[in-house]
């Protein structure tokens, strides 16, 4: 089998992770990477033992040896890179968010479409095989009609104020930060597994610290911080949200997103209450299921071969007992992209969990509607898209 040259514009914190996940698919080549300058992108192409680097993304764009291009620099570089891989006919995987905003994110949704390539968001908590055992359970009615979706996504790394990256800096994060970072992965996730879509939301947003110190350096994401000559910088996008929902199905929702809360670490939590069942899913234990029940005695689902639906098995690698992982999870998403790389992108072939640029622009009107609703004193707003 011919294998896929692959480049990645943006080797920082979870481009390591691209590139693992790709090569332990076994039919893909890591042709090179490019970075924000010359120096950086060979350390890194030292680092990941790729061939070659470059210190020009339009360079790497046009290496004939690529076919698929991964986009994991900063929120801001979204728009100029992808559209400029788009332009060049190839197919390509952006890291979430799409884009800075609504009106970036359409433009890569329609540039996207007239390409006619594969266009992946790597929501890549859709690719949990525990994820894909509950959207299946509310799809074939088991858990009977939702009435409520609810949940959370916290984290602590920016709990230190020493913390100052790109993404505290609206020029290069966007207008958001919690609800644009860690936000759009949960309302993708609660989407995907409710089968319904968020029609109106009511947002609450705090800036627990609105000044923070900078080294000057590009501080890459979770890494912790020392001394040196720090300057104070004064930041506006939230760090802390709570929102209420409505969707389209009739179900009401609420979940809180935060990035500087001690001891949550990648704490993410979706719950979803039928008239039959609830199940109940946390990443940091995404080895079990909850499943709750009125009339019997609760349960704790183990992915387990034997024990998850048929359509689930393609994401599951190890017998129960054997925990899977957020690398695992990760490594499925980019499977079914591959997958839907080898059909050249044909919307018909796309694998049915895969999420598009399509989905990406959807995040990006949600997160966007969210600060409506905070800027207007706290008004249920429409989704518009
Ligand atoms: N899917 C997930 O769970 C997940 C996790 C973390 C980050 N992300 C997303 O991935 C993206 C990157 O985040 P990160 O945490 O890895 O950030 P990071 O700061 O660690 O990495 C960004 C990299 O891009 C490089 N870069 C900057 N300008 C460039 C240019 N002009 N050309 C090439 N490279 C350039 C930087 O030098 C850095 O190495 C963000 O959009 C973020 O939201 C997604």
């Amino acid at each position: 089998m011919k294998k896929i040259g692959m480049g990645l514009v943006g080797p920082g914190f979870v481009a390591g992770h691209h590139i693992d996940a790709v090569r332990r698919l076994g039919d893909v080549d890591v042709v090179a990477i490019a970075g924000s300058s010359q120096q950086s992108a060979e350390k890194k192409a030292r680092e990941y033992k790729v061939d070659r680097a470059y210190g020009d993304y339009k360079a790497l764009i046009a290496d004939p040896d690529i076919q698929v291009i991964h986009n994991t620099t900063p929120n801001h570089l979204h728009l100029p890179v992808t559209l400029a891989v788009l332009q060049a006919g190839k197919h390509v995987i952006s890291d979430k968010p799409l884009a800075l905003n609504a009106e970036e994110g359409r433009k890569l949704r329609d540039a996207a479409v007239a390409a006619k390539v594969a266009h992946v968001v790597t929501f890549n908590y859709r690719g949990n095989p525990l994820v894909q055992q509950a959207r299946g359970m509310v799809a074939r009615g088991e858990t009977g009609p939702l009435s409520f979706v609810r949940g959370y996504y916290l984290q602590d790394w920016m709990s230190d104020p020493n913390v100052y990256s790109w993404r505290s800096d609206p020029a290069k994060g966007g207008a958001t930060s919690a609800l644009g970072d860690i936000g759009s992965h949960w309302c993708d996730l609660a989407e995907h597994v409710a089968g319904a879509k968020i029609v109106s939301v009511l947002a609450d947003l705090a800036t627990v610290i609105p000044v923070r110190y900078s080294s000057g350096a590009s501080a890459e994401a979770f890494v912790g911080t020392s001394g040196g000559n720090r300057q104070p910088m004064q930041v506006n996008a939230e760090d802390l949200a709570s929102v209420l929902l409505r969707f389209d199905n009739g179900a009401r929702g609420c979940f809180s997103v935060g990035q500087v809360l001690p001891g949550h670490k990648n704490d993410l939590e979706l719950e979803v209450n039928g008239r039959a069942l609830s199940l109940k899913w946390r990443q940091e234990e995404q080895n079990e299921l909850w499943i709750g029940r009125r009339d019997q005695p609760n349960l704790n689902l183990a992915k387990d071969p034997s024990l998850v639906c048929r359509d689930v098995l393609p994401y599951v690698h190890l017998p129960g007992g054997h925990q899977e992982s957020w690398a695992d999870a990760f490594r499925n998403l980019l499977r079914d992209a591959y997958q839907w790389i080898r059909e050249d992108g044909r919307p018909e072939a796309k694998p049915a969990p895969l999420p598009t640029f399509e989905d990406g622009y959807r995040s990006t009107c949600l997160v966007e509607t969210m600060l409506r609703s905070h800027a207007a004193g706290g008004r249920w707003e429409q989704v518009q898209q």
